[in-house]
Formats: structure tokens, C-alpha cells, sequence
């Protein structure tokens, strides 16, 4: 019986913590600064889901005894940021295929004390895409600049989507070789240096910077020259601190459509919240609580 039910109130009214609440949270190291508590809190009062998500700083040392005290308290769903997505996963029971290929996870379902991890950072980035920017990705000509765990999570999902091609470029060349390799077998991958940047960017249609190259405080910055995009393409961002960056700014100022990292942030949250529940997440109440909190 879910809060709704059991209070006779409609969903929105609120949620009222009681002795059938679950328990859900977020676990990072540093984590005080993290939206997902009032994001994922709102998601609950929304669908009259009787949950409550905190987040707790757990130390790498601590991750083990985190982990049993999920299983002891029947916590249905954690979710996993900096610096942990890796190291958590030695002690899932289960690894679903994405997060395996990505080699990270930052959703865990508990199914009756059996853990499965997932990743949601790639696929959430794509459905914000499709749904703020492009809903067409196929037959795409996409370049990702950056080659770290984000950008490799986002290049996995963006293979699914059967794009003509995604051109990496990364400062260190090497990174950006092993990426495109590691996904070789399912899309048309090529790496290029920054010195290649500009004549990939000339003939893309979907400009993505995984970077933090932009973010507060170095707002000045931009990972690319606004006047290597082509008129009518997608620049994509996908830092949201500041909502628009420079990259975003300029881009739309030379006739692109621009693309902000907050919808990854949101979408990331609401597939971990239909995977917990089941239930289609309530992502404009999501979207509206955290802009809120952004000021
Ligand atoms: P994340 O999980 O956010 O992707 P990461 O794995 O540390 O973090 O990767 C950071 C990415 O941003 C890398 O591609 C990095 O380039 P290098 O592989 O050459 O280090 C890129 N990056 C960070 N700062 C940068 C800068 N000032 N200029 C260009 N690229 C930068």
C-alpha cells in the first residue's frame, strides 16, 4: 500500500514517514553539496511513493559497511557519485550489462537483499538530449570532446542510438584511442586530438563537451570556438553550474541550438527512480525543485 493510499490523501499532498517508509539515499565523498535528496524526496510526494532519500558521506573505507547496512535495513535504492562508482561495484551481486561495458555504476536496486547495480548517467544524458535538444539521433555526426568516466558513459549510450559516427577528442590522445576502441565493435568510433577538433566540429551535427572546461568558478573558459559549429547544430553541455556556459552562450550566438547539462542530472535521477519504483517519474517536478534550489 503506497502513503497515498494509506493516508486517503491525494499523492502530492506530502509524504508522511511512517512504519512502512523505505529507505533510499545517495553516498559520495564529499556529498553535502548533492541536489538528489530534494530532487528524489520531491519525486516521492509527487507519486505518493512512501520512500525518503537522504544522503550520507561515506569514506571509501566505509563502503563495506555501508553496503551491509543497506542489506540490514532493506534500503530499496542508493545512488553512487564521485569517487565511488567504481570501487562500489565489487560488492553488488549483480552488474547489468551497461554498467559493466561502462565499468561504473551509480544506481543500486536491492531486491530482497540482492544488489544490482546500474548506470544511468549515459542513458539519462541521452533521453535529456532526445527530449530537450534532438529527438532524432540516428544517422547523427556527433563529437564528443573528453574522454573521461562521463564522457565514456554518455559515448556508450550514444552507440545505441545508431549515429553516422562519434568523433573523441581529448587533450590526451591516448584516453581518447582506448574509448573510441573500447566501443569499436558498436558504432563508427574515430579519436582525434584537439588539433583535429575544428574540422570534426565543421562537419558535426551534435557538438557534446564532457569536460569541466566552463565550470564555475573558470567560467570563461570554452572547450571550443562557437565559430567551428555549423549553423542549426546541437552544442550540448553538460556542466550546470552556470546553466549556460560559455560554450552553450556562444554557440548560440552563431545560430546553434544549445543544450545544458541539468536534464542528465535530472534524467540520471529519474531512471534511477523507475527503476526503484516501476513507476514513470515525475520529471517536471524534478526539473522545477532543483532549478529552484540552483537560485
Ligand atoms: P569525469 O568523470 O567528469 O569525466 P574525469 O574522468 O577526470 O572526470 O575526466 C575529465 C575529462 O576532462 C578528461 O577527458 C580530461 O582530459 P585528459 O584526459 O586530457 O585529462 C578533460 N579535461 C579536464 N580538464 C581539462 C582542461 N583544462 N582542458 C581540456 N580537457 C580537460
Amino acid at each position: 500500500m503506497n502513503q497515498s493510499t494509506m493516508n486517503g490523501n491525494t499523492a502530492a499532498a506530502g509524504n508522511t514517514i511512517d512504519s512502512h517508509t523505505v529507505l533510499y539515499g545517495v553516498i559520495g565523498d564529499p556529498i553535502r553539496h548533492s541536489r538528489s535528496p530534494i530532487m528524489m524526496n520531491r519525486a516521492f510526494r509527487e507519486t505518493g511513493v512512501n520512500g525518503v532519500y537522504a544522503a550520507y558521506h561515506i569514506t571509501a573505507d566505509k563502503l563495506g559497511d555501508f553496503i551491509a547496512g543497506v542489506k540490514a535495513m532493506g534500503m530499496r535504492g542508493v545512488n553512487v557519485t564521485i569517487p565511488h562508482k567504481l570501487d562500489i561495484m565489487k560488492y553488488l551481486d549483480e552488474i547489468d550489462a551497461g554498467a559493466a561495458a561502462i565499468g561504473a555504476v551509480n544506481t543500486i536496486v536491492n531486491d530482497n537483499g540482492r544488489l544490482t547495480g546500474y548506470n544511468t548517467d549515459g542513458i539519462g544524458y541521452v533521453r535529456s538530449l532526445k527530449e530537450e535538444a534532438d529527438p532524432n539521433i540516428a544517422g547523427k555526426r556527433i563529437v564528443v570532446i573528453g574522454a573521461g568516466g562521463a564522457s565514456r558513459g554518455i559515448v556508450y549510450a550514444l552507440t545505441g542510438e545508431n549515429p553516422a559516427s562519434i568523433t573523441i577528442a581529448n587533450r590526451t590522445e591516448d584516453r581518447a584511442r582506448e574509448l573510441a576502441l573500447a566501443f569499436a565493435d558498436k558504432a563508427e568510433l574515430r579519436a582525434v586530438t584537439f588539433d583535429g577538433l575544428q574540422e570534426a566540429c565543421l562537419e558535426a551535427d551534435i557538438v557534446i563537451n564532457t569536460t569541466s572546461v566552463g565550470m564555475h568558478p573558470n567560467t570563461d573558459a570554452s572547450p571550443v570556438d562557437a565559430s567551428w559549429l555549423k549553423p542549426g547544430a546541437v552544442a550540448s553541455d553538460l556542466i550546470y553550474n552556470p546553466l549556460k556556459t560559455k560554450f552553450l552562450l556562444e554557440a548560440e550566438k552563431s545560430g546553434c541550438r544549445s543544450h545544458g547539462g541539468l536534464g542528465m542530472f535530472i534524467y540520471q535521477g529519474a531512471y534511477a527512480f523507475e527503476y526503484w519504483t516501476g513507476q514513470a517519474a515525475p520529471v517536471a517536478a524534478m526539473r522545477e525543485t532543483v532549478l529552484a534550489s540552483l537560485g
